[in-house]
């Protein structure tokens, strides 16, 4: 895979990692943030460093029609337009503010769902005529059950990969790869004070990005990572519903 990549969400601490891999093995990179001059100056960084063609672009996902017009304006960034689009933003307020103020869900679903699926939408159109392109974007764990501490958040991870299911189905046939990454608990600001640093449950995001990056250059659909997820959640996702509700998780 080669060819220029968004990644909306580039301030992540996930996306951070994944962009230096895709820098390093010679992509060009948009990279589209909130803070769009924070994203000016990773995108200086990985020019300096990896000698990738760079362009920066600021969006905020609260709005998602304005979002969805993110994958023309970086499609237009840099010469050759895009070969890849990675989805790497969302939100994650505690859910007991959730179900306190019903307004803060609202706008995790705006930013979670509303505005990732009409990227989704906008990158399947574009991408579907470049076969040999790729869209990743990143799920979680938390959206293969509903868990007592985070269902409202798992709720949004739930819709995402059931889409990006779907666009595996429309895209595959036409030469795309389609990536939905499911992350357990990895080090950056969504899990401090949640999981404790020592955790062994507790991925560098390094070891996500590299399992990514292998995941795409294998044109897998799904990649849980760290790899042992894959048969924690094939366990969870067995135990009947009675069962499940009475884990302490
Ligand atoms: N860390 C984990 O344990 C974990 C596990 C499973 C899945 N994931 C998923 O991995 C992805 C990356 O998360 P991360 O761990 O790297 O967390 P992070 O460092 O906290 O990144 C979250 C990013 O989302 C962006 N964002 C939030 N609201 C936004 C908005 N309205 N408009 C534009 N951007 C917005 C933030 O931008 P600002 O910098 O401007 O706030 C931030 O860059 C997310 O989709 C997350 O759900 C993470």
């Amino acid at each position: 895979m080669t060819g220029n990549v968004l990644i909306a969400g580039a301030g992540s601490t996930l996306a951070r990692a994944l962009a230096e891999g895709l820098a390093g093995r010679g992509h060009g990179l948009v990279l589209a943030a909130r803070d769009a001059a924070e994203a000016g100056r990773t995108a200086a960084d990985l020019r300096i460093r990896f000698g990738a063609a760079t362009a920066a672009l600021g969006f905020d996902a609260r709005d998602a029609l304005a979002t969805s017009a993110l994958v023309a304006r970086a499609d237009a960034a840099l010469p050759g337009g895009l070969a890849g689009v990675v989805l790497a933003f969302a939100a994650m307020p505690e859910q007991e503010l959730v179900e306190r103020d019903g307004t803060i869900g609202l706008e995790m679903i705006d930013v979670n769902v509303r505005s990732t699926m009409a990227l989704l939408e906008s990158s399947a159109a574009l991408l579907e005529t470049r076969p040999g392109s790729f869209l990743c974007a990143f799920s979680s764990v938390a959206g293969d059950r509903g868990r007592r501490k985070n269902y409202t958040y798992g709720a949004t991870k739930a819709a995402l990969s059931t889409a990006m299911e779907g666009l595996s189905a429309r895209l595959v046939p036409k030469g795309v790869t389609v990536l939905c990454v499911k992350p357990g608990p990895t080090d950056s600001p969504m899990t401090w004070g949640l999981v404790p640093s020592t955790s062994p449950l507790l991925a560098r995001p390094e070891t996500v990005a590299r399992d990514v990056l292998s995941a795409l250059s294998k044109n897998r659909s799904v990649v849980y990572s760290p790899w042992f997820w894959r048969p924690i959640m094939a366990v969870l996702r067995t135990l009947p519903a009675t069962i499940f509700r009475r884990l302490p998780i």
